[in-house]
């Protein structure tokens, strides 16, 4: 159901004196081509070959360059009327060679015409190096500079287009495939302006039942996001034990029927939960593969007027429950070498945001124990990266009050806010063993909200 704010602001009388229009995402539905209009895949680095094999592999049609004629023709004042036909669905601009600030040019010349033919959805995804992994001074500080054009091109991008940046540590193409084949599926649809950093792993080969034969455990699955989860990562094939607390049990079964997985009502805050989850799991599914740590709550108060237990309550459930769970998940029995772990932060913790000082803790808490524990678990091929959703259509953010929420919903590069889905596309590419190369990262899903852009 559209809310008000959609209503009002797609209603005639907002058309006709030029409110802008919240465009409707493409979103990931299986069987749909990963994109359907030509891929530009250009730029000088070692990245594109591989990206073009992929896309071929996946019948979609990719260009090298844009012709000049094609840019040229018809052109007024350097811009060309472009139709339809001749619009592209993505930009894949590799310039994971650039070392030099001149080097940086090639996002003008070969971004611009390009911009002005995309698609409504459309794609851009720039390709460059970690400049941690770079040693030339000049070389890392062009690498750097990237961020600062995708950050920025999000923002000028419309119709739904977004713009997202992967940086290698290594030469191995396989994550970087798989990362930039994430950014222009419609899996990525609300994430925007984001930057992720792929490892030098080896990763299998990919799957089109991208998560056939796994374990996947979900908390808060009851409703609201989790349940997307749940219903995305039975989509892509696994087996999914949906964890709720037992006063939420009529709607957890419904989830866990809907998707043909087993029900576990249990309290995170369990001193057990942790040693439940891992019996549960392999007791009725023989094994533990993924574990995405979702169930949250909020407490939303100035710090002022915060009580103990509006304080601990959030603290318990959102990030001491994660910490004290992944002890049991960790130890032997439990989750297997090469397993995953998806957290769920928040933009508040990245961010900050009045009136959620607890909830804030636990989110960058959250984001604290991603980035320590992906370091210690690394050499049994486990990883551990979060989502950070901004404003997500839920129970939760329908209690906001409402002029609170109308701005909550728009303040983003997208216009709108984003769904359940959106949240639920991110998580699963991040449990997927193909995503093995991707480890430490905390991923926005906030169609690059301003707070804390
Ligand atoms: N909705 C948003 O805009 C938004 C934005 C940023 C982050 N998040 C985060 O996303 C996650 C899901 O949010 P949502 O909007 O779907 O929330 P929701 O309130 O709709 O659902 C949360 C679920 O977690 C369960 N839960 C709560 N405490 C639990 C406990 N102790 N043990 C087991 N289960 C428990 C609830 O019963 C519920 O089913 C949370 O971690 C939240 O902080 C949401």
């Amino acid at each position: 159901m559209p809310d008000l704010f959609t209503t009002l602001a797609t209603s005639p009388v907002a058309r006709r004196v030029g409110v802008p229009q919240p465009t409707r995402l493409r979103r990931f539905a299986p069987g749909e081509p990963l994109c359907d209009s030509p891929v530009l895949v250009a730029g000088g680095g070692a990245f594109a070959g591989a990206v073009r094999d992929h896309l071929a592999s996946l019948g979609v049609t990719t260009v090298d360059a844009l012709e000049v004629a094609e840019v040229a023709e018809g052109a007024v004042d350097g811009t060309p009327p472009v139709t339809d036909a001749g619009r592209l669905g993505a930009v894949v601009l590799d310039l994971s060679d650039a070392v030099d600030l001149g080097d940086l040019d090639r996002l003008r010349t070969l971004g611009a015409p390009a911009v002005r033919r995309l698609a409504r959805n459309a794609r851009v995804v720039v390709v460059g190096r970690d400049p941690d992994t770079v040693t030339d001074l000049e070389a890392a500080v062009t690498q750097r500079a990237l961020e600062g054009f995708v950050r920025s091109l999000g923002k000028e991008l419309r119709h739904g287009a977004t713009a997202n940046l992967v940086l290698a540590q290594g030469d191995r193409p396989d994550g970087v495939v798989s990362a930039v084949a994430f950014f222009l599926s419609g899996r990525s649809a609300y994430v925007d302006g984001q930057v992720v950093v792929v490892g030098d792993t080896p990763t299998p080969a990919r799957s089109t039942t991208l998560l056939a034969g796994q374990v996947a455990v979900v908390t808060g699955a009851a409703r609201g996001i989790g349940a997307d989860i749940a219903r995305v990562l039975a989509r892509d094939g696994a087996r999914v034990v949906a964890v709720d607390v037992p006063s939420a049990g009529q709607a957890l079964a419904a989830v866990a029927n809907e998707v043909g997985g087993t029900a576990l009502q249990l309290d995170i805050t369990a001193p057990d939960a942790g040693t439940r989850i891992v019996e549960h799991a392999r007791g009725r599914h023989g094994g533990l593969d993924v574990v995405v740590h979702n169930a949250g709550i909020t407490r939303d108060r100035l710090l002022v007027n915060l009580d103990e237990q509006q304080w601990s309550s959030v603290v318990a459930v959102n990030l001491r429950s994660v910490l004290r769970m992944n002890e049991a998940l960790l130890a032997e029995g439990g989750l297997g070498d090469g397993g995953r772990i998806v957290c769920v932060s928040s933009i508040a913790g990245l961010a900050g945001n009045r009136g959620q000082t607890n909830y804030a803790v636990s989110k960058a808490g959250v984001v604290g124990l991603v980035h320590a524990l992906s370091r210690r678990v690394a050499g049994r091929g486990i990883t551990v990266n979060a989502v950070a959703p901004g404003f997500i259509e839920t129970e939760m953010t329908a209690r906001i009050p409402f002029a609170t929420r109308e701005v909550g919903r728009r303040m983003n590069s997208l216009q709108q806010a984003g769904l359940p889905l959106d949240v639920a596309e991110a998580v699963c590419w991040l449990a997927q063993p193909t995503s093995g190369a991707v480890t430490g990262q905390v991923l926005r899903v906030c169609g690059q909200s301003l707070l804390g852009a």
